[in-house]
């Protein structure tokens, strides 16, 4: 496993055998202070045979009400460029790093804040968990809070991306951009080439389970 997820893993005194199980013990997660103003834990979703995992960032606002990761506007985006990479997403696990919505209450809405570095660290905890039992072929870390997650400090999202890099321990990681983020460039000249970029990505990261 690699850097930040290997003393999640140590520290595990009854390491859960069933997916559901982690579930169950994460929708009562205390380790950290972000569970005090979410609505709840947002768990990964997907087959735990699943040979692709994607790991984002943390739940935004819809996630967080729906209970379910990537069903907002970056999951939309993210589900369409699934859909032109010719990946399904029934077959891929989706989780984040960080299992809670971190947010600023301006007005009624509620506007994403940037976990901390050691709010992702306490929250390795439960990647770790979901992805020693998933066992995936390849992990796809959409974004630098996933990057840093998966691999630590060293990992750079505009350095690293685009190819598969092995953890220290061995797991597949591939690094690619976060949807929100391509939302936000949706809005500039080189938006759909951005689109186009990262369609090539998740196209690369499907061949390389499918080999
Ligand atoms: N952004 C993420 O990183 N994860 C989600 O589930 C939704 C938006």
């Amino acid at each position: 496993m690699p850097e930040l997820l290997g003393p999640a893993l140590v520290q595990e005194a009854a390491p859960a055998t069933h997916l559901e199980e982690v579930r169950n013990r994460a929708a009562g997660c205390t380790r950290c202070d972000l569970y005090k103003n979410a609505t709840q834990t947002v768990f990964g979703e997907g087959p735990k045979t699943a040979d692709l995992v994607f790991v984002g960032e943390q739940p935004g606002d819809k996630e967080d009400l729906a209970g379910r990761p990537f069903v907002g506007p970056a999951g939309k985006l993210l589900d369409r460029c699934f859909e032109e990479a010719g990946i399904e997403r029934a077959k891929c696990y989706l989780t984040n790093a960080v299992k809670h919505f971190k947010f600023e209450p301006r007005g009624k809405r509620r506007i994403h804040a940037k976990p901390s570095r050691g709010e992702v660290e306490i929250c390795a905890w439960w990647l770790a968990a979901e992805l020693r039992l998933i066992r995936p072929k390849l992990v796809v870390a959409l974004g630098a809070t996933a990057a840093y997650a998966l691999l630590g400090p060293k990992a750079k999202v505009s350095r690293d991306r685009g190819v598969v890099l092995r953890s220290s321990a061995g797991l597949a990681v591939f690094i690619t951009m976060h949807p929100s983020a391509l939302l936000r460039m949706l809005k500039q000249p080189d938006g759909q080439k951005e689109i186009a970029r990262f369609v090539d990505d998740l196209k690369s990261a499907a061949a390389f389970v499918d080999r």
